[in-house]
């Protein structure tokens, strides 16, 4: 992939969904998931296959996953928990899984109800039984600047857990700044102990943006050669288990961004915006996003 390329991660339907307090239908989340990838988002979560007592939201992504229409090079990624996880992807046919810890032992024993060290070792088999079906594996690392119960994280902790992914022969990582409380210089220190370690190539950035740094953080991702991003159509995303998350960086806005600095996606912003209104329409809420702010203004009738 040439360096003038970014690869989108689309992730709204599942951080985003994961949260709203009313579950969004199957049907409907797979007629989004269709929209976004005739927008030409290469890569889309479809959902997860976690406990449904602990995330009833996303209970029917084996259903999304049947309705999409597979179509176009679009790939269908899910997150995965565990073995029981693992084996519900592989049966609905997704084409990529992602496994997710984070830098802190706090976030991840609200979330995945076990310290890092213990999700490290629950992976290892689940990696290898993946890479069997040939089905290529992200790892999540959250809470790579701070975390809502322990406080401020070291970069050193973020690469001593994307070291022990690499060693499991993970595919590439995505850094997730969970609560949005990064800023360019710490997410710069967290590349200088990450990097070393592996390939800008295998590395995206996963913003959510609750105090605005989002944009901020990509650019200087991309200062790094950073060329993968996740992002949410209409700003959508949080974690249930992560008090204060909010949005994610929203796609529309990313877009912008990234045209300005001459660099291809090969998705249409348009496209992504039309849909995101229709989600804001059907969600009953106003969008994030600054760009869909400004278009929609600037095509209201005088
Ligand atoms: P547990 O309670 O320790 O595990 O949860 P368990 O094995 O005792 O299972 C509990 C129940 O769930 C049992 O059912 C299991 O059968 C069932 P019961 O007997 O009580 O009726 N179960 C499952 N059902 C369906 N699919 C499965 C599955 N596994 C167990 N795969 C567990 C441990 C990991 C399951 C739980 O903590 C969980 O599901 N957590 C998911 C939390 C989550 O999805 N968080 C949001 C995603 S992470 C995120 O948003 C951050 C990210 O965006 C990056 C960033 O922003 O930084 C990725
Ligand atoms: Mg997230």
């Amino acid at each position: 992939m040439s360096r003038d390329h970014v690869t989108l991660i689309e992730v709204g339907l599942r951080d985003g969904l994961q949260n709203e307090a009313t579950p969004v239908s199957a049907q409907q989340r797979a007629h989004w998931f269709n929209q976004l990838a005739a927008a030409g988002l290469p890569r889309i979560e479809a959902g997860s296959f976690v406990s449904p007592r602990w995330v009833p939201q996303m209970a029917d992504t084996d259903q999304v996953i049947a309705a999409i229409e597979r179509r176009g090079g679009t790939q269908v990624e899910v997150l995965v928990p565990n073995q029981r996880g693992l084996e519900s992807a592989l049966a609905a046919g997704v084409d990529r899984i992602a496994l997710f810890t984070a830098a802190s032992d706090a976030f991840t024993q609200k979330n995945i109800n076990c310290t890092v060290s213990e999700s490290i070792a629950r992976f290892r088999p689940l990696v290898s039984a993946a890479r069997e079906a040939g089905i290529p594996v992200r790892g999540y690392v959250s809470t790579i600047v701070g975390c809502p119960y322990a406080g401020a994280i070291t970069p050193k902790a973020v690469a001593g857990v994307c070291e022990q992914l690499l060693a499991m022969g993970i595919d590439d990582i995505s850094l997730g700044d969970t609560i949005g409380v990064a800023r360019p210089l710490e997410i710069d220190r967290v590349l200088d102990a990450v990097l070393p370690l592996m390939p800008a190539e295998r590395l995206a950035l996963h913003c959510h943006d609750t105090y605005g740094q989002a944009l901020a953080n990509v650019l200087q991702g991309l200062q790094r050669g950073i060329r993968s991003f996740d992002s949410a159509v209409a700003g959508l995303g949080g974690c249930p288990y992560a008090k204060g998350a909010s949005g994610n960086l929203a796609t529309e806005d990313l877009l912008y961004l990234l045209a300005g600095q001459g660099l291809h996606t090969g998705v249409d912003p348009q496209a992504v915006q039309a849909v995101g209104e229709d989600i804001c329409r059907v969600l009953k809420r106003n969008t994030p996003s600054k760009v869909a702010q400004a278009v929609q203004a600037a095509n209201r009738p005088t």
